[in-house]
């Protein structure tokens, strides 16, 4: 490891602060300033590498999330996705500046196992600090409720098919509502940091919404009761966020 790495390493595990594991990531260069969560994609395609502040505090999705457990995913194990995805950037030459995130989950399975987790990690969670607000949640509007009853038939229905992919995904991984190839949408689940934007997935397309379904993201408080943390998070949903998302990916096509 070479000593400015372990600078960073031994910077970033001794700070709790999610500003300064911001600092520490090597990637910040191209990062505008002023951009917040609900406009990340006018980031550089080098910006969408590093950890993005947060839009709330830690203690800011209580009761449904705890501060603790939020304070800890977002410096530890998510700074973490950030600077490991950093350090196999550079180990395999990606070019950042030329190759979005997007491009590079694509493509996944020409690079390393370690490319993979951490790609997929930052990128994972990027998204599900995005999709998450402060309580109350509203309903979704517009297109994508449209959609989420023409798939479906109901939210609630919805609601019961997402929910069954978190409490059914074995060991760690994430849930998703995605937008397929034809526009349709469809819930799935994937392991690990996986998600439907690689290459490697199962069933491919654009994520609309996503669930944490890893026990660190639940345990200090819900421990092996999955199921009360996935309903408790039916709270959070920002809706206006997915809905964004969904006309992105309509609109892409
Ligand atoms: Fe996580």
């Amino acid at each position: 490891m070479s000593k400015s790495t372990q600078n960073r390493r031994q910077f970033i595990s001794s700070t709790g602060k999610a500003g300064m594991a911001l600092a520490a990531m090597p990637l910040m260069a191209k990062i505008n300033p002023m951009s917040s969560m609900n406009s990340i994609t006018t980031l550089t395609a080098a910006g969408e590498y590093a950890q993005q502040p947060l839009n709330y505090g830690y203690a800011a999705l209580e009761p449904f999330i705890d501060a603790m457990t939020m304070e800890i995913h977002y410096t530890k194990h998510a700074a973490t996705y950030a600077k490991n995805l950093a350090d196999a950037a550079l180990a395999e030459k990606l070019d950042i500046n030329q190759t979005s995130l997007k491009q590079l989950l694509n493509t996944i399975s020409s690079y390393s196992v370690k490319m993979r987790n951490n790609a997929g990690g930052h990128f994972n969670h990027e998204m599900f600090w995005q999709i998450m607000k402060p309580a109350p949640a509203t309903a979704p509007s517009g297109e994508l409720a449209e959609a989420i009853n023409k798939s479906f038939g109901s939210l609630d229905n919805f609601k019961t098919a997402f929910s069954d992919a978190a409490k059914t995904r074995f060991g760690s991984g994430w849930a998703w509502l995605i937008v397929k190839e034809d526009n349709s949408l469809a819930v799935c689940s994937t392991p690990n940091q996986d998600n439907p934007l690689m290459n490697v997935a199962e069933i491919k397309g654009a994520p609309i919404l996503c669930l944490d379904v890893w026990e660190h993201a639940y345990y200090l408080k819900y421990q092996n009761k999955r199921p009360d943390y996935i309903n408790a998070w039916w709270n959070l949903i920002n809706w206006e966020f997915a809905q964004k998302k969904y006309a992105e990916a309509i609109t892409k096509k």
